[in-house]
């Protein structure tokens, strides 16, 4: 008995003893392991008569019960004290940027085309989209361009060798101009919608990349007029360019999809030899940049977009899109867009967090 009292006390002095974890770790397997002292003992208890078993049992239990409850508070007062030191000695200082790591960055393209979305939402327009591999009647023949049509092959188009649904040929979109008859017979009307997307030519120099982004615009409702029209387009150059010093001219033009057509170009002087937009292209030392397309939808389109022209009408707009972030955020050479060029878009890409908004500004930089 007098040996059991004795391994306690000696067990339990040495667990005070210990001065860190490593040591407590080394009793502890010296003590509770397999091979350890206070296991042996308790490995005993077999080869005991019961009798003898029940006198010793319950010392040997509260040996082991008490070499454990003295291994595991002088674990966790080393773990605390561990803890004390640690919150004494280290600092972490909230107010630094977080370490750099590698990280993407939204495309401009993007960035203008979320832009886009939330300034045409605030004027009641929904985003609508329609297929990159395009019927080449949705894309020409239902915007009135028949087959012979001379502005078909103004268009530089990819086609494909397979025969359309409709019986012409599938493409590549060259516009996003289909989507304007696809969004007339799916829904029907009113409707105003702005549509963003890729398109393709086969076209390939500084402004002329094989894959460019465009935005469509259509409203087509009851008593649509040009000035409608010329109200949107200012109302949104004025919201993306965030300048109210914007002057559109709206010049006579040719698209067969619209009757009456108009180009529309915006003012701009020079400054430190950079085109700035604002003030009118006539002043001294001004002039106009052609920006897009658009006009009255032809009552053709409406017609052959399931619609009757009598009773609906509207208005149509087509515009770059990478040439308004060009615009917007100073870039010069359209192909850098599609190279993937990590410094590029380091500079010229926008943060994730930098989501676009009427209130904040749809333009703040990074
Ligand atoms: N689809 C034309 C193009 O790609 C642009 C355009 C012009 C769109 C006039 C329109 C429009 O909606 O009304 O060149």
């Amino acid at each position: 008995m007098s040996d059991i009292q004795s391994m306690t006390t000696d067990a339990l002095q040495r667990i005070t003893a210990a001065t860190d974890l490593a040591t407590l770790e080394t009793l502890r397997v010296e003590l509770l392991g397999k091979q350890g002292s206070v296991s042996g003992l308790l490995k005993t208890l077999g080869g005991m008569s019961p009798e003898e078993r029940q006198e010793k049992a319950p010392a040997i239990q509260a040996l082991r019960q008490a070499v454990a409850d003295a291994l595991a508070d002088r674990k966790a007062a080393f773990e605390a004290d561990e803890l004390a030191r640690r919150l004494a000695t280290e600092k972490a200082d909230l107010t630094l940027p977080a370490p750099d790591a590698p990280c993407g960055t939204v495309h401009p393209v993007s960035q203008v085309m979320d832009e886009l979305a939330e300034i045409f939402a605030d004027l009641g327009f929904a985003v609508a989209t329609g297929p990159e591999i395009e019927d080449d009647w949705y894309n020409f023949t239902a915007l009135n361009m028949p087959e012979s049509h001379p502005a078909r092959a103004m268009h530089d188009t990819f086609y494909f060798p397979d025969t359309a649904p409709k019986g012409g040929r599938m493409l590549l979109r060259t516009h996003t101009s289909p989507v304007q008859v696809r969004t007339m017979l799916a829904e029907g009307a009113p409707i105003r919608i702005i549509a963003p997307g890729r398109v393709y030519r086969s076209d390939s120099d500084a402004t002329h990349t094989p894959m460019f982004h465009q935005v469509e615009g259509l409203v087509i409702d009851k008593d649509i007029h040009l000035g409608h029209l010329k109200w949107t387009l200012e109302t949104f150059l004025k919201a993306f360019f965030e300048t109210d010093d914007i002057v559109l001219r709206l010049r006579p033009s040719y698209f067969p999809f619209t009757e009456p057509s108009v180009e529309v170009d915006v003012g701009f002087a020079i400054e430190n030899g950079r085109r700035v937009l604002g003030g009118s292209g006539d002043a001294p030392g001004h002039g106009w940049m052609e920006l897009l397309g658009s006009g009255m939808v032809n009552r053709k389109v409406i017609e052959m977009s399931g619609l009757d022209p009598d009773e609906w009408q509207g208005f149509a707009f087509g515009v770059g899109v990478d040439r308004l972030a060009m615009l917007k955020y100073g870039m010069d050479d359209l192909r850098a867009f599609f190279d993937g060029d990590v410094r590029w878009l380091q500079h010229y890409g926008f943060s994730a967090y930098d989501q676009p908004t009427l209130s904040a500004g749809v333009g703040a930089r990074p």
